[in-house]
């Protein structure tokens, strides 16, 4: 029997894309739905591209009614911390306002399943590392507050409508597709492995280290990479499972490894055999010093376990994506 089709908002992005892949290859339809505004659509290979946005709701009711959508991946949303402080608005409107649009397309057309792409960012500066679920959630910045707010949406809507929202809160995806069909496309581009690669190859003067003087093993911040397609994986069996977890529920997705700025620099060089120009550059505001997941409950409830845990097969597929002559999809 066929299995369900499923729409993939952002799904012509970095993590959507990849999430794609692994959907098909577990036999599901997905139908992804981008204004392309930074996605790319030679990413699309696993199924249609219906080029529209978030806030058209006819238009997504429509999708929903036309191919018998059962499911939700939403992932389409604007991520830039930086431009989030200078602009809240953009990040209000689309990130919360679509959601509420794409959630009203969701109600009209009887589609009650979400899986909804969260961060590490709404815990802000943490009290403990590694960071359970139950933190406290103290977003320092405007995009990790409309990802909150979307949370709490999906909680209010799960108790008053009956939708089941599954909330993954990602730490910091990398990588790459280990069949190199993928890979990381942002621009402009502000994830750390990305930009020490570029630099590593001459396409930047140099990578700036924020901060070396904080109370770390080597001054550098520490983060929690996962791999892109261990994220994938995730978003499989969230939806496999969703008919089985509370009608609400949250995990973290993070290794439980943190890795220094310099660590990544050194595993850039280790494996290319080449340096990275780098300087030393101040302390960004709001930016913590650890951040680390306790991913434990999705491990315990979803049975994922990352394969691609260890750094250098993190760093190793980026660097083999970026290697590729034509770096297009
Ligand atoms: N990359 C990370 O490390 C990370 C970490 C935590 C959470 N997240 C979240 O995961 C999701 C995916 O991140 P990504 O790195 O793949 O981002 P991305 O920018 O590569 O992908 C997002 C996609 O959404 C689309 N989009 C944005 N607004 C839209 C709208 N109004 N209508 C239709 N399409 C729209 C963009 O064109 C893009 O293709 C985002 O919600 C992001 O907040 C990412």
């Amino acid at each position: 029997m066929p299995k369900p089709k499923v729409l993939v908002t952002g799904g012509a992005g970095y993590i959507g894309s990849h999430t794609c892949k692994q959907l098909a290859a577990q036999g599901y339809s997905p139908i992804v739905y981008d204004n392309l505004v930074y996605g790319n659509k030679d990413a699309v290979k696993w199924g249609p591209l219906i080029i529209g946005e978030l806030e058209d709701q006819a238009r997504i009711t429509r999708v929903f009614e036309e191919h018998k959508i059962e499911s939700v991946l939403h992932f389409a949303a604007f991520a830039y911390v930086g431009e989030s402080v200078e602009n809240p608005e953009k990040y209000y409107r689309n990130n919360v306002g679509g959601t509420l649009s794409l959630l009203g397309s969701m109600r009209a057309a009887a589609v009650s399943k979400i899986i909804f792409s969260s961060t590490c960012a709404t815990y802000g500066i943490p009290d403990v590392v590694p960071i359970s679920v139950e933190h406290p959630q103290r977003p320092i910045n405007p995009y990790g507050r409309s990802k909150l707010v979307i949370e709490q949406v999906l909680k209010d809507y799960a108790d008053a409508y009956g939708m089941r929202a599954c909330v993954l809160r990602y730490f910091n995806a990398a990588g790459a597709d280990p069949e190199l069909e993928l890979g990381e496309m942002h621009e402009p581009e502000t994830h750390l492995i990305p930009n020490v690669i570029s630099a590593m190859r001459g396409e930047l003067t140099h990578l700036d280290v924020y901060g070396s003087d904080y109370d770390t093993r080597d001054g550098s911040c520490i983060r929690d990479y996962i791999h892109v397609t261990d994220l994938a994986n995730a978003h499989v069996l969230a939806l496999e499972n969703i008919e089985n977890l509370a009608n609400f529920t949250v995990y973290n997705l993070g290794n439980g490894q943190g890795h220094s700025v310099f660590e990544i620099i050194h595993m850039v060089e280790q494996i290319s055999g080449k340096k990275v120009p780098y300087k030393l550059a101040g302390r960004r505001a709001g930016d913590p010093p650890v951040l680390v997941a306790d991913a434990q409950e999705a491990c315990d409830k979803l049975a994922w376990e990352p394969e691609y845990h260890q750094l250098k097969d993190i760093v190793g597929t980026a660097l083999a994506w970026a290697a590729r002559a034509d770096r297009s999809c």
